[in-house]
């Protein structure tokens, strides 16, 4: 059976006591922590950037999945490698040269991974998908949690499955925005690896059994 990975989006948690967030994900069965940095650019929000996952690096062994929401990313791929990132995720709308990119991304030591957006078909990535580690699907307009689901999610991750098998490469398949137990259940299912969670994991009363509970949907 194919293992359920679950990356909880710390962007959903107490920056005030993050330390103690950290640690409970310490504790999880947590696969990754989600880190979403935001440039108020390429989305329409900043949300923190090196220094924070530089810290968080040094108190977690979990790997740091991060996901850049910033034009550019070429220019930072270095520095987010000296700060700890294991998987770096670039969008694919915010980068020409994307082949150069990702190529960059697997030389500095990182897994590399691209994200579309809502509105870019999964088609797109028929020239790349076996040069990826990760393929990252925006199940929401990127830039804030707790938004609602978009339906058509469901369908894009089929059609990546089936791209990926086809082209016989291995990259896993992420989803990322309005994650519950019951869209992550049918995510699962159309064939979705790694679920990213943050407005459910944290505002939960048991976060660390919300974490655990996804690995057995
Ligand atoms: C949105 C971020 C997500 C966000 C998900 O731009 O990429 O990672 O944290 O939040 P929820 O799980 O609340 O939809
Ligand atoms: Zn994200």
């Amino acid at each position: 059976m194919v293992e359920k990975l679950i990356a909880p989006s710390i962007l959903a948690a107490d920056f005030t006591r993050l330390g103690d967030d950290i640690a409970m994900l310490n504790k999880s069965k947590a696969d990754y922590i989600h880190c979403d940095v935001m440039d108020g650019v390429f989305v329409p929000n900043i949300s923190f950037g090196v220094p924070v996952i530089q810290q968080i690096s040094q108190i977690t062994e979990k790997p740091l999945d991060v996901h850049l929401m910033i034009v550019n990313p070429d220019q930072f791929i270095e520095v987010f490698k000296q700060a700890g990132a294991a998987v770096l995720t670039v969008h694919y709308e915010a980068c020409p040269h994307l082949h150069r990119t990702i190529q960059r991304i697997k030389q500095a030591g990182m897994k590399a991974s691209v994200c579309l957006n809502p509105h870019t078909p999964v088609h797109l990535l028929e020239d790349i998908i076996r040069d990826v580690d990760m393929v990252l699907i925006m199940s929401v307009n990127p830039g804030f949690g707790g938004q609602v689901f978009i339906e058509n999610s469901y369908q894009k991750v089929s059609r990546l499955k089936e791209l990926i098998l086809s082209k016989n490469a291995s990259g896993l398949i992420e989803v990322d925005g309005g994650v519950n137990y019951e869209t992550g259940k049918k995510l699962y299912d159309a064939g979705a690896d790694v679920l990213v969670a943050g407005s459910f994991v944290f505002q939960s009363d048991q976060p660390l059994e919300t974490i655990n509970h996804f690995k057995k949907l």
